[in-house]
């Protein structure tokens, strides 16, 4: 951090005050991603390929960011990626930063595994899309979606890059998970450096228990417990067959997380889905598959006139919010922007966050010559990556 920085602005400022702020085994728990993470730095730097394209002399006065998401109009075509453990990283973590997108006027991704409920979201304030893991236990998965349904909950993400979860070094490096004495040691000692989170999150935040899921304790500060939750209860054998029984289950809308090529794009689309989320899970899932905005003109190619396409991974300003749009996304999920600034500030960080991310965009609008967000498409880009095969 620079001396001069008197607050943060951008995901790379609170980036830095999160990094102060959380006991380093979550705060690398965020930042990290699977393997070297190639392609969670892929995902950030592959937006440069496009670069934007100034216009002059045209009317910009009556410049928007308004848009439509999942039926709904939203100030700026954006939603919060559903993260997990989010009540681990600020005080009742999820309901605040469901404060500040309904304070702007985007919707809110809420994950299976949040700390809080559906309802206490739903409370806060803004459209929530509750994402779901399929678990192996259907009878808990029908409960969650019940409980979805009759919170108010509309729009469904289905996510599907977790048949594993990813090899996320980090993880063991910062003590997240290990059960030796070394690993408790080193978490306890995270813990009890940064009082300021002991007080606000680990004391003041309780209960930290899986708000949706009712019976899980993550207050034990031991995380492995987490992570065999996941590894023994998401479903593997999970098949396109079974967006047939989800359909059934669920009348809302139906998107799928986690599609990355055309093929799975289609599959979705004969499933009977409403959109994609073109995601590489941030990278943490497989390194060293492709950015999210490298794959998206083959997803929009294949599925954009079916289906309503979003993408997540790597957003990290307003002007890549109007690449992934010129380039045929209805909009894009920020995952790591929001938690940072969540950990850094609570819900004012958040609501600053997305504030600056929308000035951002309504400033590249105008500037390039474009009032309304549906007039971005490719023509407002030149491509200046290497080149295509
Ligand atoms: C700490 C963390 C936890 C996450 N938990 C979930 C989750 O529970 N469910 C899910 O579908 N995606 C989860 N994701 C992925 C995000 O929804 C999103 O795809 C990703 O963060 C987008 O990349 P970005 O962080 O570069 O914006 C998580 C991401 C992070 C960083």
């Amino acid at each position: 951090m620079t001396q001069s920085m008197i607050r943060p602005v951008t995901p790379a400022d609170y980036r830095e005050y999160a990094r102060r702020r959380l006991p380093g085994f979550l705060f690398h728990y965020i930042d990290g991603a699977a393997n070297e993470e190639r392609t969670a730095d892929r995902n950030q730097s592959d937006f440069g390929r496009w670069q934007l394209r100034q216009r002059v002399m045209r009317d910009v006065s009556g410049v928007s960011t308004a848009a439509r998401l999942a039926g709904e109009d939203v100030a700026l075509p954006l939603a919060l990626a559903p993260v997990g453990l989010t009540g681990m990283f600020a005080r009742r973590g999820e309901a605040s930063a469901g404060r500040a997108a309904a304070r702007v006027g985007v919707p809110m991704g809420l994950s299976t595994v949040s700390i809080c409920s559906i309802r206490e979201v739903q409370a806060a304030g803004p459209a929530v899309w509750f994402q779901l893991y399929m678990l192996r236990d259907r009878d808990l998965v029908l409960q969650l979606l019940e409980q979805a349904w009759e919170s108010g909950v509309r729009t469904l993400l289905f996510t599907v890059d977790l048949a594993m979860e990813g090899v996320r070094h980090r993880d063991i490096r910062s003590g997240m998970v290990g059960s030796t004495l070394r690993a408790r040691l080193g978490r306890a000692w995270q813990i009890v450096s940064h009082p300021r989170w002991v007080w606000d999150v680990g004391l003041r935040g309780r209960p930290h228990t899986f708000g949706n899921l009712g019976f899980f304790d993550t207050a034990s500060n031991d995380l492995n417990a987490y992570k065999s939750f996941i590894a023994g209860q998401f479903d593997r054998a999970v098949t396109w067959e079974d967006i047939g029984w989800l359909r059934e289950h669920w009348q809302g809308r139906l998107y799928i997380k986690g599609v990355l090529c055309e093929e799975d794009a289609r599959a979705a689309a004969e499933r009977g889905a409403d959109g994609v989320v073109v995601s590489n899970h941030g990278g943490r899932q497989l390194d060293e598959v492709s950015s999210t905005i490298g794959k998206l003109p083959e997803v929009v190619a294949a599925v954009g006139d079916q289906l309503e396409v979003l993408l997540d991974g790597g957003v990290r300003s307003g002007l890549d919010i109007v690449r992934a749009v010129a380039l045929g996304a209805r909009g894009v999920l920020i995952g790591r922007p929001f938690v940072y600034a969540l950990a850094a500030r609570g819900e004012a960080g958040v609501h600053d966050l997305l504030a600056t991310l929308q000035h951002e965009m309504t400033v590249a609008m105008a500037l390039m010559g474009v009032t309304q967000v549906n007039e971005l498409n490719p023509d407002c880009l030149q491509y200046c990556g290497p080149e295509r095969v």
